[in-house]
Formats: C-alpha cells, sequence, structure tokens
C-alpha cells in the first residue's frame, strides 16, 4: 500500500497551503466576523482550477483526482471552514451528481461554467420534515407534458442563496416511498424558485443556509437526473462523496484546533514555566496530533477508493464520523488550553469550537453515520 502522495497531489496541497496563508488566513477572520459570502475568494479559487478539481479537462476542469480534492478543502478549512463547506458542497454534491450520473448534454450543459466557479451549485435534499430520514420528502414534481411542475419547500440549503445551479429532490410517486423520489438538474433563474430566508447560524457565518420555496417551478423534462424513481439512489450516492468533503473539511478545523494550541502552550507561562512543558498539556496535544492524522488517513482513503471507482459508502461515513468527532474533540481540548482567553473572540479557537460543530451535523448526523457503518459491517 502506497502511502505517498503523487507529485500533482503535493503540488495541489503546496499551492492551497501557501493560498490559506496568503488569502484566507485574514479573509476567513472577516467572513465569520460579517457574514457574508466570501465571494472573491471563491472566484479565485475557480481561477485556480478549485471549483472544478476533479472535473475532468474536457468539462473545463481541473482533471485532477478525489485525493487532490481533500487535501484542498483540508487546506482551505484550516483557515476558513465555511470557505470548506462552500467548495465541498458545490463540488461534491451538485458537480458530482452531474459528472458522475448525468448525461453527455448534461455535463456539456452545467459543467464548465460550474468548473470555472461562475456558476455555483447547491443540493436540495433537506426539507422541514425530511432531515436525517431523507427518504421523508414531501416536495412535489408533476409531469405534465414536456415539464415537471415542482412545489415544495427545502431547509438548511448551503449555497441557496448563491447557487445558479441546484440538484433539486422531488417525489415523482408519493406512492412508493422512496422509489418515487427523482432528482432534477435546476437552473436557479426557473420562475418559481425563490430564496425565501438565510438561517442566523451558530458557526460557518460565511456559508449561506437558505429556505427555498418551489412554487410552480416549470422544469423542462431533461432536467431529470437519471430516471424517475432513482432520486434517492442518485442522493445517497452523492452523499458517500460528499462525506469526503465534509470529513476533510473537519481534518482542517482539527489541525487549525492543534496548530493554535501548539503556539499558545509555547508561549503561554504559568508556575515559572510555557504551559507545554506540563503533562497536562502535552496529553491533550498528543492525543490531538494523533487523531488528526488518523482523520487524514480515513478521508484519503475513502477519497482514494472513490478514484479507483470502488464502493466506499462505509468508508466516507467512517471517515465524515471519525474526523467530525476529531473536529469538535480538537476544538474543545484547544479553548481549554487557551483557558478564558479561548473564550473570548480576540483568538482563533473560539470561532473553531463554533465551526467545529455542524460537520457533526450536516451531510448525515454521527448517528446517521454510525447507522450506515453498523449496516455495512453487517452485511445489510
Ligand atoms: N448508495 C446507493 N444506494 C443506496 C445507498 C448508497 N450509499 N444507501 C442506501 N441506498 C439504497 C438502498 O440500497 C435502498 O435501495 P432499494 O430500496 O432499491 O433496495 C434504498 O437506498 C433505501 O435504503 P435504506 O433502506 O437504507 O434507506 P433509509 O430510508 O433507511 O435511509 C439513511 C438511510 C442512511 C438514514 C439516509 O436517509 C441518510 O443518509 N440520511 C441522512 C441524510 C443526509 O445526510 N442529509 C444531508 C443533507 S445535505 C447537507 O447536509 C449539505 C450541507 O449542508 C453541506
Amino acid at each position: 500500500m502506497d502511502l505517498e502522495l503523487t507529485d500533482s497531489q503535493l503540488r495541489v496541497r503546496d499551492l492551497m497551503r501557501r493560498f490559506g496563508v496568503e488569502r484566507l488566513a485574514q479573509a476567513g477572520i472577516e467572513t465569520d466576523r460579517t457574514h457574508r459570502f466570501p465571494a472573491e475568494i471563491i472566484k479565485e479559487l475557480g481561477e485556480l482550477g478549485i471549483m472544478g478539481i476533479f472535473v475532468p479537462e474536457t468539462y473545463g476542469g481541473a482533471g485532477m483526482d478525489h485525493v487532490s480534492y481533500a487535501l484542498a478543502i483540508e487546506e482551505i478549512s484550516v483557515h476558513c471552514a465555511a470557505t470548506g463547506v462552500i467548495v465541498s458542497a458545490h463540488s461534491s454534491l451538485a458537480v458530482w451528481p452531474i459528472l458522475g450520473l448525468g448525461t453527455e448534454d448534461q455535463k456539456r450543459r452545467f459543467l464548465p461554467e460550474m468548473a470555472a466557479g461562475r456558476h455555483i451549485g447547491c443540493f436540495a435534499l433537506t426539507e422541514p420534515q425530511a432531515g436525517s430520514d431523507a427518504a421523508g420528502q414531501k416536495t412535489r414534481a408533476v409531469r405534465d407534458g414536456d415539464s415537471y411542475v415542482i412545489n415544495g419547500t427545502k431547509n438548511f440549503i448551503t449555497n441557496g442563496p448563491q447557487a445558479s445551479v441546484a440538484i433539486v429532490f422531488a417525489m415523482t410517486d408519493p406512492s412508493a416511498g422512496h422509489h418515487g423520489i427523482s432528482a432534477f438538474i435546476v437552473d436557479t433563474r426557473t420562475p418559481g424558485w425563490q430564496v425565501v430566508r438565510n438561517e442566523d447560524k451558530m458557526g460557518i457565518h460565511g456559508a449561506h443556509s437558505a429556505q427555498l420555496s418551489f412554487s410552480d417551478m416549470r422544469l423542462p423534462a431533461d432536467c431529470l437526473l437519471t430516471e424517475e424513481g432513482q432520486g434517492f439512489k442518485v442522493a445517497m450516492k452523492t452523499l458517500d462523496g460528499g462525506r469526503i468533503g465534509i470529513a476533510a473539511q473537519a481534518v482542517g478545523i482539527a489541525r487549525a484546533a492543534l496548530e493554535e494550541s501548539l503556539k499558545y502552550a509555547s508561549q503561554r507561562r504559568a508556575f515559572g514555566s510555557t504551559i507545554g512543558s506540563f503533562q497536562a498539556i502535552q496529553w491533550k496535544l498528543a492525543d490531538m496530533a494523533v487523531e488528526v492524522d488518523a482523520a487524514r488517513l480515513l478521508t484519503l482513503q475513502a477519497a482514494a477508493l472513490k478514484d479507483a471507482g470502488k464502493v466506499h459508502t462505509k468508508q466516507s461515513a467512517m471517515a465524515k464520523l471519525f474526523a467530525a468527532e476529531t473536529a469538535m474533540k480538537a476544538a474543545t481540548e484547544a479553548l481549554q488550553i487557551h483557558g478564558g482567553y479561548g473564550y473570548t473572540k480576540e483568538f482563533k479557537v473560539e470561532r473553531l469550537f463554533r465551526d467545529a460543530k455542524i460537520t457533526e451535523i450536516y451531510e448525515g448526523t454521527s448517528e446517521i453515520q454510525r447507522l450506515v457503518i453498523a449496516g455495512q459491517v453487517l452485511g445489510r
């Protein structure tokens, strides 16, 4: 087994490491403070090829792999977890289903602008009454001649307000349960698409999570992604990849917590020496270092399986579960190491603590990841 990164993967990581320090460190602070969507950063990431990193060059992408994608999301999220999820939701949840499951015509129509970052994507699955139970869709799509007419409401949709392209899930046959769900590629300029409101969240402030409403939104029938009734499988396959992006985001947050703690522990003095010389602090730092590495290895394993075209449901869920819990634990310990200062907005660990929490919730809560993993290890 080769655990070495290739030259091109190392180049992406180093490029994004530099971009992180030079562009994202300050922007991450501003984005958190102002709650503004980092449009200029996203434009620059588009120019660097990151918004279409795993899209083949034929469709305007950078033609790289998911390992490079995970490395890029980690580097971004060390400085700005909000930008990390903006890129991850766009790439894994909107670009990928078109690339992996769309027709040739759909790929040519949507991918070049998305890969360039000029069109942002979102994934509209969650509803007010359908979160963990994603099959409980109430949004309805009715076939009418050469069109589908969609009515319904979606909740917590990352990139909802900025999206030009959306992957929307709706019931075409409510009597068929999850076999009655279909997926659509929606141009958000379609009349009937409405952004109702942005949620006021605890963290990842620059990433906007919106409630959307569809009112008699009429789509041409060629917007159907795969076939009628296949939407639940589209969602599950897409989330298998999406969880790699969120795992990488969580690794970035955890690494930032460790880096901040190392810095603080070697500067802050108490009882006549730096606090890093005390075993109580050293044990925390050692555990954080082990867990960050383990979370990254799980994440890259899932990404490598995806690149090899192998089923990665279990490995993605494991990576997302472990990395999210690592991020929350590392952020909690980092705040503890910083003591009272960590509880103030002057120190980055306060933001990391708020940003870490969501990784245990979106793209499937930690409880849902455990269900997915249990199903896999039990062979169901
Ligand atoms: N790949 C392909 N097919 C899959 C699959 C996978 N990974 N997982 C399940 N399926 C198929 C099953 O084979 C089954 O097919 P058949 O009926 O044809 O045999 C069908 O899907 C139903 O499977 P289950 O019975 O396991 O489905 P379930 O209703 O029990 O739900 C669940 C399973 C794992 C709990 C699922 O509902 C789930 O993942 N919930 C969490 C939803 C989620 O992650 N939402 C995130 C929203 S997006 C987001 O958060 C973005 C953001 O903000 C950043």
